[in-house]
């Protein structure tokens, strides 16, 4: 496994690869980015695979100082994978004007869900996934479902730009319990640990009321939202939405996904179920 560290020895790499698979990270692996790994693995000749914490992701006091970063792991955990390469740029690497005055603005699903939470988020993701894009000119790139807000911009992007990249939606890996696994989990302490699967339960009573019938999508919203304030959840939203375009589900719609964000105590965790009628 080769580690690159400049843009000069990524762009000599990728003249030697045939197809490339890319799975880009912020480090700090989990069971969850090595499905995204494995999956690359079957789409390409070459995986490669990039770490990097992207600071203009992150808001006003959210955690980019604090994020993990275990390189020295991460490292072993991909060469046990298989990976061909792995990408770890330092940030004057990839931001010699770290104001970044040219950036990619996604349309206005940017300041909805997350991004009404998270003003500018969006902004930071488009802008950093194309650069790495551009960079590693990979054929496919793998994304999780779990960052499912995050996985539709990227989508729409490639679709409207012309990339000529396949995105490929990895589904969500999950603990026993069935919380989503997350680099933020960390966060949680022993006792919100016990109860963090709450939110992946009520998402999953929505989807069975929904497949039994029930039509009343506000109704469904509100007694999840209300359910988890009362066990002690920050909730910022748990909304039923069209899976395809992300817009507020209509009765009829076949396709939907209930998404939800909530803090609980520091770590916001977001998770989401697909739906299809
Ligand atoms: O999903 C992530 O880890 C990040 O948002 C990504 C896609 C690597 C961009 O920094």
């Amino acid at each position: 496994m080769q580690l690159i560290h400049t843009i000069h020895d990524l762009r000599a790499w990728r003249k030697k690869q045939t197809t490339v698979a890319f799975v880009p990270t912020m480090g700090n692996l989990h069971e969850g980015h090595l499905r995204l790994v494995k999956e690359a693995k079957k789409q390409a000749d070459s995986v490669i695979v990039s770490i990097f914490v992207n600071r203009l992701q992150f808001g006003q006091g959210e955690d980019f100082g604090a994020y993990p970063r275990t390189l020295e792991d991460d490292l072993k955990k991909l060469a046990e994978e298989g990976v061909s390469a792995v990408f770890a740029p330092n940030e004057k690497e990839l931001y010699p004007n770290i104001k970044q005055d040219f950036q990619i603005e996604p349309p206005n699903i940017q300041n909805e869900l997350c991004g009404a939470f998270r003003p500018g988020h969006f902004r930071g993701v488009a802008t950093v996934v194309t650069k790495l894009f551009n960079l590693v000119q990979p054929d496919i790139a793998c994304f999780g479902k779990k960052d499912y807000q995050q996985l539709h911009i990227i989508k729409t992007m490639v679709a409207d730009l012309n990339i000529p990249i396949k995105i490929i939606g990895v589904d969500t890996g999950r603990a026993p319990d069935g919380l989503a696994l997350s680099s933020r989990n960390g966060y949680l302490t022993v006792n919100e640990r016990d109860h963090a699967a709450e939110l992946f339960k009520q998402l999953s009573k929505i989807e069975v009321a929904i497949k039994a019938g029930e039509q009343n999508y506000a109704l469904l919203e509100e007694t999840a939202k209300n359910t988890l304030t009362q066990a002690g959840w920050d909730v910022d939203y748990i909304e039923i939405r069209n899976a395809n375009t992300l817009n507020i589900a209509h009765m009829g719609d076949k396709d939907l996904v209930v998404l939800g964000a909530a803090r609980l105590g520091k770590p916001r965790l977001i998770d989401n179920i697909e739906i299809h009628l």
